[in-house]
């Protein structure tokens, strides 16, 4: 976690909307409906902060990492970097903002050029950017590169194949590194790689954003994952963000019922707490995104829908009880209950005592 994060913004994104148009027809292609990946998605990064965003499966975490890196055009929104609308630029301006937001990608296994060598994987943004290293330089910054990510500079000649999982994602690190970015996108970096070698790759994260200045935006599904390194969490439902704020503020006061449906379902270590913790399992499946439900997208699931939740779409804004914070601390929840204090599921049927609890 950054141990200094200014309330200054690096990254602003407001409305950003993601829809893939669904197509029939083979010669007369007519569209039929859309996909609808991202559907409003409004966040701050600040300078030296991890954002942690997290969602299940298709909730529109990728997409949104694409659009902030620019492998995809977002439908509609707007995308600040330190100020600046970054998502009508083009040529020469576009790479200069591209230079400094750069992404992790999540598996190190199919990420990574077979046929390159770990020098050549490295280097290849220089191919790009070659203002940032002179063709006589870049043997010598790969290597550096590989002894910052905790290779040895020795394997610039190896191919990835020759690696573990855990050093690929290290090679995927020092390739992100490589222009020096600002930002580094983070999409699911750890959730290939087996348990044990997750925390390494943590800890470098975290090292590294001390030692250069990095601001994060680091996206898994589990919420146990970003805990240990968000100073913030998002938490994204079928193309938004129903809930943000500080990270103690989401694990002890989750205010949205889905982050609490969530948080019921992450592991806890110890045996008291785990039997007084109440699991919440929501009915029915995640929609379609080509067919999102009315009004709160989450209702189709909630325990708490009533009729209003039907009809209007609920705001991602500060519930009443936390009122008094301002800035980067801020805790938002789009739940139009989110003001009651405590939002409980339905009582399950009384324990049958004869069975001793069994
Ligand atoms: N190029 C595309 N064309 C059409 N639909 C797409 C495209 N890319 C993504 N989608 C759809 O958009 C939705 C969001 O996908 P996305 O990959 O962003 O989710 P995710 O949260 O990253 O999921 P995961 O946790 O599985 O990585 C999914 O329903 C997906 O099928
Ligand atoms: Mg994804």
């Amino acid at each position: 976690m950054a141990s200094s994060v200014s309330a200054e913004p690096i990254l602003e994104v407001s409305g950003l909307v993601k829809h893939y148009p669904l197509t029939q027809g083979i010669l007369f292609k007519k569209q039929v409906g859309a996909v609808k990946a991202v559907d409003g998605v409004d966040f701050t990064l600040h300078r030296g902060e991890t954002l942690g965003i997290v969602g299940e499966s298709g909730c529109g975490k990728s997409t949104v990492a694409k659009m902030l890196v620019n492998l995809e055009k977002p439908t509609a929104g707007e995308i600040r970097y330190k100020g600046e609308d970054v998502t009508g630029l083009s040529g020469r301006a576009l790479r200069a903002v591209r230079r400094n937001i750069q992404m992790v990608f999540q598996d190190p296994y199919t990420s990574l050029n077979p046929r390159m060598t770990v020098g050549d994987i490295i280097g290849e943004p220089y191919e790009i950017h070659p203002e940032v290293a002179p063709k006589g330089d870049r043997r010598r910054k790969v290597q550096d590169l590989l002894d910052v990510v905790g290779l040895n500079p020795e394997y610039i000649n190896r191919y990835p194949h020759q690696f573990s999982g855990g050093q690929r994602q290290r090679i995927g690190i020092a390739r992100g590194l490589a222009l020096r970015p600002e930002v580094i996108v983070a999409d699911e970096p750890v959730s290939a790689l087996d348990v044990s070698v997750q925390a390494q790759v943590i800890n470098l994260l975290d090292r590294l954003q001390s030692e250069f200045e990095l601001s994060y935006l680091f996206i898994a599904h589990d919420l146990s994952i970003v805990r240990h390194i968000s100073d913030r969490v998002g938490v994204m439902y079928l193309g938004r963000i129903v809930e943000i704020g500080r990270d103690a503020e989401i694990y002890d006061h989750p205010t949205h019922p889905y982050t609490q449906a969530l948080l019921s379902a992450v592991p806890v270590p110890d045996p008291e707490a785990r039997e007084h913790r109440e699991r919440i399992i929501l009915a029915g499946d995640v929609p379609s995104p080509t067919n999102i439900p009315s009004g709160c997208r989450f209702r189709t699931r909630c325990w708490k829908a009533a009729q209003r939740c039907e009809l209007e779409v609920p705001a991602l804004a500060v519930p009443a009880q936390f009122r008094l914070e301002t800035g980067p601390a801020a805790h938002d929840s789009a739940c139009h209950f989110a003001e009651e204090k405590q939002v409980v599921p339905p009582e399950e049927p009384p324990d049958d005592h004869t069975n001793g609890g069994v």
